[in-house]
């Protein structure tokens, strides 16, 4: 199936653009990670994934047709460069999702600062979804935005909802299976203190790591095993409120994804020396009974997972951290 004839069997044929357009999504962090696809084409994962959507920490984004006129994207008011990557993607995954559209201007402001560690483009394309779905009136309910999401960058088809969110990784070759989905559980207390370690543009991108890890890491073959087992577990300890099961079960997902990418050849290692002592700092607190745990994405920047009530001590402990409180910044 072409990306083509699978957005043609979601959105309503007919409709025409308005005079503005908007969409706002929030970031989100894997709990238990995606990492792998079965369809490069329609990003279709090889496993679902599971995260925790960051609040009011994402991206607004708000369409106008140009007539006349080229295509402008704005990124936090700052005009970015009709030739670049960022712009050639986002005017590709527009005209893929509407093909006979009008110029635009894209006015998106990401409310996550860029420096932060965070990745901010599944809240963009969620963000540019809505906006777009806004433009032309489509009012698809939101699992069909997820699907749609998902072609810009898997990770935002779990930018839709706030709070818990699973990947439905599905199962069907046509994709029409492979949503996210907003999971019931409200965990006020929970915390996530973001560490800005390093500023330097990464070295490979998560999607090509990714492709990697699955074409040349023999490691990768544990993976799928190891994530259905989270996944299980994780959901258990959400329903129990159980904060250690799910901090240890999010930090050894996430080093068994940076594994998986070790095994490749040459191997892609994100970590920078500030990675590994922050990671030797984390369990030093844990030796000492701080109930602290860890997630890294592809990047060099660790995520802590905390309680309310270690904030305090963790921000001690760390003070350049971020903090962000999922469910009280929404
Ligand atoms: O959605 P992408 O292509 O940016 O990949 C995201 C991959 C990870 O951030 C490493 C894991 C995840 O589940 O978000």
């Amino acid at each position: 199936m072409t990306p083509e004839s699978y957005v043609r069997q979601i959105i309503p044929t007919g409709c025409t653009a308005g005079d503005v357009g908007t969409g706002e999504a929030p970031a989100n962090l894997a709990l238990v990670k995606y990492w792998g696809k079965r369809d490069t084409r329609l990003n279709l994962p090889v496993t679902s994934s599971l995260s925790i959507s960051l609040g009011k920490l994402g991206t607004r984004t708000r369409l106008t047709p140009r007539p006349g006129g080229d295509d402008l994207v704005l990124l936090n008011d700052e005009p970015v460069a009709p030739e670049s990557a960022f712009a050639g993607r986002l005017g590709a995954f527009l005209d893929l999702l509407a093909p006979s559209r009008p110029r635009l201007c894209i006015d998106t402001h990401n409310t996550i600062p860029t420096a932060a560690g965070l990745a901010s483009s599944a809240s963009g394309y969620a963000a540019l979804v809505l906006a777009l779905d806004d433009l032309y009136g489509w009012q698809l309910p939101r699992p069909l935005l997820s699907r749609l999401a998902r072609l810009g960058s898997g990770s935002a088809c779990r930018s839709l909802w706030p709070g818990f969110v699973l990947w439905q990784a599905g199962k069907r070759e046509d994709g029409q299976d492979c949503q996210a989905e907003p999971l019931p559980e409200h965990w006020p207390d929970l915390r996530i203190g973001v560490l800005t370690l390093h500023h330097e543009r990464k070295p490979i991108s998560s999607r090509e790591a990714m492709h990697r890890t699955v074409a040349d890491s023999t490691l990768y073959q544990v993976w799928p095993e190891q994530v259905a087992s989270d996944l299980r577990e994780m959901r258990e300890a959400l329903a129990a409120k159980d904060f250690p099961r799910l901090g240890q079960i999010a930090e050894t997902n996430a080093l068994t994804m940076h594994a998986t990418m070790l095994g490749c050849q040459p191997p892609v290692l994100y970590w920078q020396p500030e990675t590994v002592a922050t990671l030797h700092r984390i369990w030093e607190l844990r030796r000492n009974g701080q109930q602290v745990f860890t997630t890294m994405d592809a990047g060099p920047n660790v995520k802590l997972l905390f309680l309310a009530d270690s904030q305090e001590s963790i921000r001690q402990a760390f003070p350049a951290m971020r903090l962000v409180s999922p469910f009280q910044d929404s």
